[in-house]
């Protein structure tokens, strides 16, 4: 089948990050850095424009495995010529991993190009993908439906906030993926650290908090795939916030993901499958599915859990375009709860286009 793959890939600014990731993976470093006040001087440390792109590696990874599928595949790469270069092509079906750039409903870019071509594509629709771009709208989904998810309120300044508010907090960009803008600080505990989060917040990100009561269980994610009676989920990860470093917070912040647990110096942050009691697993499955469901999300997606302090697992938020780090030296989630559910990588990305295929024939 003629195929496009669209993408963002990640540009140069990544390197300096990585060089910085490169003098903190040794424990002893993580200590060094402790000791000289990490904590203050870390955000200036971090740039974090290009996160949620995709690196060359696993866009060639992706190109890879539909070729092994058998398919004839080409590179389209998401930027403001897109529309044209896929008119041209006009290829019969697009694997879509595009971030999107610029604008708070980014990542819809690529689905409503696609959607005005009447190409069909992988995964969610534009709307589904916009609402989960902002974790604010989806709650109010879930929340509808009975979906647990942390109670929540949105706001860009402090003033603004009642005085009657309960902490500890947790405080994120409203727009956000791949931990952007979501550091230790973020766990708030009095009015001080939630006026420095929502300033900082909009100083960077321009944009409002989102403001969560503080889930402090066990956190997991779960991948899924597939559609209606085929969704499949795969084996459930537990992130294992006790490998979070001492002095730390017991987050999964930009900090554990991008700087501690590196490929050279991966922490034991992943457990998969998650040694967790039956019930256990089938609440937080049962749970996922009906978000899967409720969302209208298609194909595949990647969804956050953490147990509140009753145990009830709650969403924290929906991934419709989930990380797929080929290299399982990358700790990336999706391929490797796939793995444990005999999924290679080829094997997953072609699981994906043909749900998507199959759900196109079906009219789903
Ligand atoms: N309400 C909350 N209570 C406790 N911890 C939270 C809460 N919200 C987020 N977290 C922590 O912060 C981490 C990142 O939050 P979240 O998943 O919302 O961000 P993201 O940037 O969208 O992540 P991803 O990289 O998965 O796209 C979570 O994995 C969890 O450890
Ligand atoms: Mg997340």
């Amino acid at each position: 089948m003629k195929l496009a793959l669209t993408f963002n890939v990640k540009k140069e600014n990544e390197n300096v990050f990585a060089g910085a990731a490169e003098s903190l993976h040794s424990k002893s470093a993580v200590g060094k850095y402790l000791n000289e006040n990490i904590l203050e001087n870390y955000p200036e440390r971090v740039d974090d424009t290009f996160a949620e792109w995709d690196s060359e590696e696993t866009i060639s990874a992706v190109k890879s495995a539909l070729e092994a599928g058998g398919h004839d595949v080409t590179l389209i790469e998401a930027d403001k010529d897109s529309f044209d270069k896929l008119k041209v092509l006009n290829p019969e079906f697009v694997f879509n991993i595009a971030e999107g750039s610029g604008g708070l409903s980014r990542e819809s870019q690529m689905p409503a190009v696609l959607e005005m071509l009447e190409i069909p594509y992988t995964g969610s629709d534009p709307v589904t993908i916009g609402i989960c771009h902002d974790k604010s709208r989806c709650k109010e989904i879930l929340s509808y439906y009975g979906i647990p998810t942390p109670a929540f309120i949105i706001t860009d300044a402090i003033h603004k906030v009642k005085g009657d508010i309960e902490f500890p907090k947790f405080v994120k960009p409203l727009h956000e993926g791949s931990s952007k803008g979501i550091l230790n600080s973020s766990l708030v505990k009095n009015f001080t650290e939630l006026r420095n989060e929502i300033v900082r917040i909009k100083e960077t990100y321009n944009q409002p908090s989102l403001i969560e009561d503080y889930l402090e269980g066990k956190e997991f994610t779960v991948a899924l795939a597939g559609n209606g009676d085929d969704l499949k989920v795969f084996p459930i990860v537990e992130i294992n916030l006790d490998s979070v470093p001492e002095g730390f917070n017991k987050i999964y912040s930009y900090e554990v993901k991008w700087f501690f647990d590196t490929r050279e110096s991966q922490l034991d942050i992943f457990r998969c499958p998650a040694e967790i009691d039956e019930k256990l697993e089938k609440k937080i499955k049962e749970t996922c599915k009906r978000a899967f469901e409720v969302l209208r999300l298609r194909d595949w997606a990647r969804i956050d859990v953490r147990l509140d302090k009753n145990n009830v697992p709650n969403i924290v938020e929906v991934n419709p375009l989930p990380g797929i780090l080929p290299d399982p030296a990358d700790n990336s989630c999706f391929p490797k709860a796939a793995r444990h559910a005999g999924y290679d990588y080829n094997a997953l990305i072609n699981l994906v286009l043909n749900e998507a295929q199959k759900r196109k024939l079906t009219g789903n």
